[in-house]
């Protein structure tokens, strides 16, 4: 991540920015570009039409870093609403959450709970679950959890993050729990001991990763980047592959180059946020191309 990204997520963490973004219609309508909206009904429109564009969907009910059992339990409703919507309405779709919208944060037995019962509403309805992957004083808990969960129920998935030191050992060993797994480059601050800094080094260790996870048949692939170079890259493994493999891209980050794709016999699922915790979620997406920043101003300055 550039020191401009890391400044910006430093900046975004005030209180009067947050509030000058979500109190103004001009950062309520930069978040429109890439979340659904604030309700499940505005989600569950939003992937009705992508369906009917050849895409698949994961919906992710936004929140993350709860501190009591009563937004877990908040959040574990408001998933199973979404699943039985889902089925009910027929999409094509599964849904993404965090563990620590779980209580992860606090409480990681009550965490191992929440996901059992996702698991088992996903799994009911044939549906699957994938978990995001958070900072890194999650990782450990986060990839534990997963692997019992899998283990038990076989309908989860689970992100890892190409910058982390870590990952190839975690990708080695959980490629033997079969289930999705979602390759991505790593959205938040690192220090250097825990993560790659430089976007050349991101890259490569994602083309390496990507190999890997490319050749292993026993796992799902999910290739979640944006990126000309790795969506060509993996393209061009695919075809040394027997097993099938996808594409995910997220909610208003480069739509044409995900319609092209379905349109060319790739499965693509996009990443569909919606829900009123949307504010750590744009600062994200906002880090990742400071450029959004200035869309922003530009409109903060012409109401
Ligand atoms: P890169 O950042 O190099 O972008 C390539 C091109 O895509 C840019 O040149 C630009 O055109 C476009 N682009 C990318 N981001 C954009 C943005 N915000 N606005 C506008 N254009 C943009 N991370 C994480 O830490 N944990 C997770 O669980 C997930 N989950 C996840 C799911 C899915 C489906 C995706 C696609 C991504 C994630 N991520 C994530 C985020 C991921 O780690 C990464 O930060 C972003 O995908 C941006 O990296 P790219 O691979 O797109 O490359």
């Amino acid at each position: 991540m550039s020191a401009f990204s890391r400044s910006l997520v430093a900046v975004a963490d005030s209180v009067p920015v947050r509030r000058l973004v979500m109190g103004t219609r001009a950062g309520r309508a930069l978040a429109h570009r890439f979340v659904a909206g604030e309700t499940l009904d505005e989600a569950i429109d939003v992937a009705r039409h992508l369906n009917r564009q050849g895409l698949v969907v994961s919906l992710d009910l936004l929140g993350e870093e709860v501190t009591e059992p009563g937004s877990v339990e908040a959040a574990i409703s408001g998933y199973e609403e979404c699943l039985t919507r889902m089925a009910a309405e027929g999409i094509a779709g599964n849904i993404s959450i965090k563990l620590t919208q779980l209580g992860l944060a606090f409480n990681q037995q009550l965490t191992g709970a929440g996901l059992d019962r996702l698991a088992t509403a996903a799994g009911e309805l044939g549906l699957s679950v994938t978990i995001d992957m958070e900072d890194s004083g999650y990782t450990d808990a986060t990839v534990g959890l997963y692997e019992a969960a899998q283990r038990r129920h076989g309908n989860l998935g689970l992100a890892l993050q190409a910058y982390l030191h870590r990952t190839p050992a975690d990708l080695e060993r959980l490629a033997n729990w079969g289930g999705h797994i979602r390759l991505c480059k790593g959205a938040y601050v690192e220090p250097p001991d825990v993560a790659l800094q430089g976007k050349h080094e991101v890259d490569a260790a994602f083309a390496r990763l990507l190999e890997f996870l490319m050749a292993d048949e026993g796992v799902m692939p999910a290739v979640a980047t944006h990126d000309d170079r790795l969506i060509d890259l993996a393209r061009s493994r695919a075809q040394r592959r027997t097993e099938p493999f996808e594409f995910q891209m997220l909610y208003g980050v480069r739509p044409r180059i995900q319609r092209e794709l379905a349109a060319t016999g790739h499965q693509v699922r996009i990443y569909i946020p919606y829900g009123i915790a949307w504010y750590p979620y744009l600062v994200r997406r906002l880090a990742e191309r400071p450029a959004n920043v200035g869309f922003f101003l530009r409109a903060l300055i012409s109401r």
